[in-house]
């Protein structure tokens, strides 16, 4: 059976760079692997214990975790925010790690991040990586992905990568998070 994989995008702007890696992703899957998008996390309240109590978990949150526990493994796609992690990012993780059944804990995850600087926010990944120790999520050390000046990297009209160097670095890394998630099962 093949593998599944979802993005799950920290960007929530239209013209996102980190929406056209991740809308390139599935035409650099290797074979056996499919790449679907993950539901917008923009529209998910502040976490909030009071409404978590009150009204229960959103309906955009119960319907990522699902899709996450139906998937063999999870790229999180995003943008660095004042050298850390998008607080929308960090909201939805937030959400997810309070559900009863943890969607996260185990599942093979994959750090991309890109930015118009030049380090493509190498900075947010190794908060993201503390964050997911916490949740307990396997998350593949190597070979990473940042993306910088990402904006020289795209295809505006299109709305996706061109550029031969960082497609053979995606679609390099994505071939190894599927051995990956094959060591991990094991
Ligand atoms: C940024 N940006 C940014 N870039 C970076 O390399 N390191 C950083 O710490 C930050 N900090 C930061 C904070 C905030 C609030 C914003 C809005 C932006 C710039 C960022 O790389 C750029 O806006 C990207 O285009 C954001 O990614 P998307 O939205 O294009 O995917």
């Amino acid at each position: 059976a093949s593998l599944k994989v979802v993005t799950l995008l920290g960007s929530l702007r239209k013209g996102s760079f980190n929406a056209m890696v991740a809308r390139t992703l599935p035409k650099l899957a290797p074979a056996g692997m499919d790449i679907l998008p993950l539901p917008s996390i923009g529209d998910i309240p502040l976490y909030d214990a009071d409404l978590q109590q009150e009204e229960g978990f959103p309906a955009r949150i119960e319907e990522i975790a699902q899709q996450i526990h139906e998937a063999d493994g999870v790229v999180i796609v995003t943008p660095e925010y004042n050298y850390s992690v998008p607080g929308g990012l960090k909201n939805a993780i937030d959400w997810l790690s309070r559900l009863p059944e943890q969607p996260l804990s185990g599942k093979p995850v994959l750090i991309q991040t890109s930015s118009m600087g030049a380090i493509g926010g190498a900075r947010c990944q190794y908060h993201l990586r503390q964050i997911l120790v916490f949740l307990d999520a396997m998350v593949m050390n190597k070979p990473e992905f940042m993306g910088g000046v990402i904006q020289s990297k795209v295809d505006q009209q299109t709305g996706e990568v061109v550029d031969q160097s960082t497609l053979d670095h995606l679609s390099g890394q994505l071939t190894a998070f599927g051995d990956y998630i094959q060591r991990v099962r094991r």
